[in-house]
């Protein structure tokens, strides 16, 4: 897969978890893909070099067990399931990814062996025993705090908080990584790194945690018990806990313990990444564990964790093991993967858990995509047709509302940067709507078909209209992150001969006038078509 060029030496590394391949995406999951999506074409946008990191979480009991309820080798449902669920669902919302790593590639399994060799010859893993509950929907042990009482089938029983399905007690003799050394090291991290951790509410409860105190962990698992993983190496009796191999993906994919210049180069240039987006369920791995792994190995840890809400199903996680669900298709089938796209990063301040309901998708659809931008983009479009031939006409002679255009745009650039900054991808899209209700404000008030039955009026006309199709420019660039497929329509119908919209420097997109006066425009192919359904027999 492609890399853009390094056009300013700025590096953008972010990251998604790598999904267990148990079963098929929901939107749960395109939710943590779409937002990393949105960062990195962001960040691309602004021409930094934007590396995005998706992949499969391949090993462990829990995937093992799925494999052998539908009688096949865990490789074989590992394949398929890549194949027919996890790459497809890429294509769906539109995720442009630079890589894909599966945890059965040979180049992960190499590189953990390497970092597992590395971490027992410096003495961070010993060999011990353990007790205790072990939930294999989380591939965790569990302590008391994170049970609950069971409710019908398990009532009586406890079962983990997160799948509601009782715990295992597990015996085991195998080896452990001194977590417990970096209690210090770790608060220490957090206490001079105040965003490494975000939003507050999950640094908070992070910090709380190590504060109370970390016990070792266990890294492997007997082959007695089952073998689905990769082999310690210095030990094939045993094979690697699947957290600790999942999470290296995040260097394993970028070069880590490779033996060449290339790929020690891209290692450096991309590690430490910028932000790895999870979601809330998995923060302490990320937050906790992964860190203290990198310090062990004399590497830094990435500069930001940003812990995601859930999507909530009737007041609960959504989630395919208690059949609440929703493939991502049937939203994009109907409604297209920009408005899916749109959807769950405006409606959800990104952090925080939120509702998915059709009724509100349908809503926003209709109000913000279709009547808000896509009428926008059509009626002035239209009119530069209809008036001028389909050539730009030239802007001349500013009046106050004109130039207030352009202040909007330029404050909504640097807003909606501040806050993609700050990761908060529902604040930049505020900001960005500033742009598309000025530009509907515009319109109305300097009313373009009135101008136009008078031709003395002809060069106040032109400059509406120019007005108006560099809002639109602007709009397509600082949309494309979000609504990509949209933002090549509107970019296509402006003809604007800048070259791809795609290259088009987002920093810069509000300099008034890049949209050169007497260039054709082209038919507006329609952005969010009108939608015959019934939301109500979803
Ligand atoms: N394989 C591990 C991650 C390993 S990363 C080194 C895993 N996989 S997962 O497939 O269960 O979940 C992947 C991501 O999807 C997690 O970030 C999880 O929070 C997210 N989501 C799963 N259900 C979700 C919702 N209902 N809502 C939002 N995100 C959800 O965990």
């Amino acid at each position: 897969m492609e890399t853009m060029p390094n056009n300013n030496g700025k590096s953008f590394y972010v990251t998604t978890p790598i999904f267990y391949v148990n079963d098929a995406p929901h939107i749960g999951h395109a939710y943590t893909e779409v937002a990393s999506d949105v960062l990195a074409r962001w960040h691309r946008q602004r021409g930094e070099n934007s590396f995005l990191l998706t992949g499969t979480d391949e090993h462990g009991e829990k995937i093992l067990r799925t494999a052998a309820a539908n009688k096949t080798t865990p490789q074989q449902w590992a394949d398929k399931l890549v194949e027919e669920a996890w790459l497809p669902l890429l294509e769906t919302i539109d995720i442009k990814n630079q890589d894909f790593i599966r945890t059965t590639e040979p180049r992960h399994e190499k590189a953990v062996q390497k970092f597992l060799q590395h971490l027992y010859d410096t003495g961070f893993i010993y060999r011990g025993s353990y007790e205790g509950n072990y939930c294999v929907g989380c591939e965790e042990y569990k302590t008391e705090a994170d049970l609950i009482e069971g409710e019908g089938a398990f009532s009586g029983q406890a079962v983990c908080a997160i799948h509601s399905k009782p715990v295992e007690k597990l015996q085991e003799t195998n080896y452990f990584f001194k977590l417990s050394e970096f209690e210090d090291k770790l608060l220490a991290h957090y206490e001079a790194n105040a965003k490494f951790i975000q939003p507050e509410s999950a640094r908070n409860e992070v910090v709380s945690f190590v504060r109370r105190g970390l016990e070792d962990l266990s890294i492997s698992r007997s082959k007695e018990k089952f073998d689905w993983g990769i082999d310690i190496p210095w030990d094939d009796s045993h094979i690697t806990y699947v957290w600790f191999d999942a999470l290296l993906n995040y260097i394993t994919a970028i070069g880590y313990g490779e033996d060449t210049d290339e790929a020690r180069a891209k290692f450096a240039s991309l590690w430490p990444a910028s932000v790895q987006v999870v979601g809330k369920d998995i923060l302490r791995f990320h937050a906790v564990i992964w860190p203290a792994m990198l310090m062990a190995a004399g590497l830094e840890p990435a500069n930001q964790i940003f812990g995601h809400g859930w999507l909530l199903v009737g007041g609960e996680k959504m989630s395919k093991s208690k059949l609440t669900g929703i493939a991502p298709s049937q939203i994009t089938d109907t409604f297209g993967s920009d408005a899916f796209r749109y959807y769950f990063m405006k409606a959800i301040a990104f952090g925080q858990d939120g509702s998915f309901s059709w009724e509100d998708l349908s809503a926003r659809y209709q109000a913000e995509l279709a009547n808000g931008f896509g009428n926008l983009a059509s009626r002035a479009i239209a009119m530069i047709h209809k008036y001028f031939d389909s050539v730009l006409p030239a802007g001349t002679d500013f009046t106050e509302a004109d130039l207030q255009v352009q202040n909007i745009a330029a404050t909504a650039v640097k807003n909606a940067n501040s806050a993609i900054d700050d990761v908060a991808i529902q604040d930049a899209i505020s900001s960005i709507w500033t742009l598309v209700d000025e530009l509907n404000n515009y319109i109305t008030v300097q009313e373009p078909w009135v101008l136009a039955k008078d031709e003395a009026n002809r060069a106040r006309l032109g400059t509406v209209l120019n007005t108006t199709a560099e809002g639109l420019r602007i709009l397509a660039v600082l949309l494309n992150p979000i609504t990509p497929k949209a933002t090549a329509k509107l970019w296509a119908a402006l003809g604007s001969g800048l070259g791809e919209l795609d290259a088009q420097p987002l920093n810069e997109a509000a300099a008034w006038g890049q949209l050169k006066p007497g260039n054709v425009l082209n038919v507006l192919e329609p952005l969010f078509p009108r939608i015959e359904t019934d939301t109500e027999s979803k």
